[in-house]
């Protein structure tokens, strides 16, 4: 994994100067110009950077100050001042408040490249106990699916029978239905729970960058690897392994796979030796593997190796009993976090979420009650917020309607423009509301804030 170090210096030359320098020694350096910058991206963006370089002698809000705020948001963020001429005093007051060590500028290539070193592998430690307190705190709060259905009541059972066993189990599904809520239920309920739960998407990553984080690799395998580095099998170990979009794994990365399952051994890139793993496998595949297998996209002896419990999970439309009590498990979710109460749903929005056909399942029903709730103007959500018409037609009619209506031809850009700065003035600019409505997540959203250059005050002016 690339360390992603945050720089923030109100020196141009500085800041491209170390951030050349940190990216040819294979870390992934994020610049700011001034606090502000900085400050706003720890606040979207809380699990992001391994490091924070931060230049004491800043205009407006000096390093100090800085420091005192992010020790606030990010008290794990390992911080290493860097101070100019006669700043010496302030950098001793950051050690004082928490920085890990600071740097006198001009500071030698070798003396930063060591307390980089040093910090992150602090920085690791602290992250490590950070996450086995959140297990602490999932395993006091596990995650029980909603149902009521007597198919998913089935797969409940099931996954609770086989939870105790080390079997492997392969989870089919269409997307949305609930495949990774039942994988943690089989940790969850297995004597590994102590242990981590650790889901890997195959389809995420490329063939290399994949192998790399499943086996790991030692430092020099390949250029950028610049420290060993474990990986998920082996941070697995006694735990349990959610391998997602398995049909997307390469048969190179099968063939590899499949000699863990068998010998329970892995080697890590760029090494010789094996090393033991103690893993329990899930799958999970909205591909139908078997076909895969017949194609000879999917090697045969990993598919038996991977199903020896199959779990298929029912698709919403199957259950449509579900559907209510899932909604109004979804709605008392995100009326917690909302100012204005939505306590429920008219009955013609019920009867019309019962028969629609969710093609998305449930993630499709939770973004559907999310996005009613914001949009609500009463304490229910009726018809008008509801994305679809009856017979699953798109909104043809309403659409063809505001295509009349409303506003004249404009590029995209300006149109994505006003949608969001729409979003924003009905959540009187709650961004994780906004979201939600735009479709797209906190993340993308920031961003389009920043491109747009969107304030407050920016929707008045529209
Ligand atoms: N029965 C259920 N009760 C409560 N929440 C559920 C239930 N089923 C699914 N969910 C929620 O719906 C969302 C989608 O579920 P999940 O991610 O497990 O689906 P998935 O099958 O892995 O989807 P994908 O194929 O898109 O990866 C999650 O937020 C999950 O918590
Ligand atoms: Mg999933």
């Amino acid at each position: 994994m690339q360390h992603r170090i945050l720089i923030c210096d109100d020196e141009d030359g500085m800041r491209r100067y170390l951030a050349k320098m940190l990216a040819s020694w294979g870390y992934q350096p994020e610049t700011f110009a001034t606090p502000i910058l900085l400050l706003h991206f720890l606040e979207n963006n809380p699990e992001e950077g391994a490091l924070l370089l931060l230049d004491v002698k800043m205009p407006v809000m000096d390093g100090i100050e800085v420091l005192r705020l992010v020790r606030k948001s990010r008290p794990e963020l390992p911080v290493i001042m860097m101070t100019g001429h006669g700043t010496i005093e302030s950098a001793v007051e950051a050690m004082k408040i928490g920085a890990y060590d600071y740097l006198a500028k001009p500071f030698p290539q070798e003396k930063l490249a060591a307390q980089l070193n040093h910090c992150i592998e602090r920085g690791k430690l602290l992250e490590e106990n950070a996450s086995l307190k959140n297990e602490l705190k999932k395993r006091s709060g596990i995650k029980k699916p909603v149902f009521i259905s007597e198919c998913f009541k089935q797969v409940y059972e099931m996954a609770l029978r086989v939870a105790a066993t080390d079997s492997s189990v392969l989870i089919s599904g269409e997307s949305g239905t609930g495949k990774e809520l039942i994988a943690s239920t089989l940790h969850d309920y297995s004597p590994r729970t102590d242990r981590r739960f650790l889901a890997i998407n195959c389809a995420a990553l490329s063939d290399t960058l994949l192998e790399s984080q499943l086996f790991g690799h030692l430092k020099g395998a390949f250029t950028g690897a610049l420290q060993n580095q474990k990986g998920f099998l082996e941070e697995a170990d006694e735990g349990t392994l959610f391998l997602d979009e398995i049909g997307d794994l390469s048969l190179h990365l099968q063939a590899k796979l499949l000699r863990v399952l068998q010998e329970g051994e892995l080697i890590p890139v760029g090494a010789t030796r094996p090393k033991k793993v103690d893993v329990r496998f899930v799958a999970a595949t909205n591909k139908d593997l078997e076909k895969e297998v017949m194609a000879g996209r999917f090697r045969e002896d990993l598919f038996y190796r991977l199903n020896v419990i199959a779990i298929e999970l029912p698709s919403l439309r199957q259950r449509p009993e579900d559907i209510e009590p899932l909604a109004h498990h979804f709605l008392d979710m995100i009326s917690a976090r909302m100012p204005h109460k939505v306590g429920g749903f008219s009955s013609e929005a019920l009867k019309l979420m019962r028969s629609y056909h969710w093609p998305g399942n449930v993630r499709e029903l939770q973004n559907v009650v999310e996005r009613g709730a914001i949009l609500a103007l009463t304490d229910c959500i009726t018809l008008a917020e509801l994305p679809f018409t009856l017979g699953n037609k798109p909104e043809t009619k309403e659409l063809a309607d505001q295509l009349e209506t409303e506003l004249p031809p404009m590029s995209l850009r300006k149109a994505e423009r006003i949608q969001v700065i729409r979003a924003l003035k009905h959540t009187d600019w709650n961004k994780s509301q906004s979201s939600i409505l735009l479709g797209i997540t906190r993340k993308t959203l920031d961003r389009k804030i920043k491109e747009y250059k969107l304030t407050l005050g920016t929707g008045e002016l529209q």
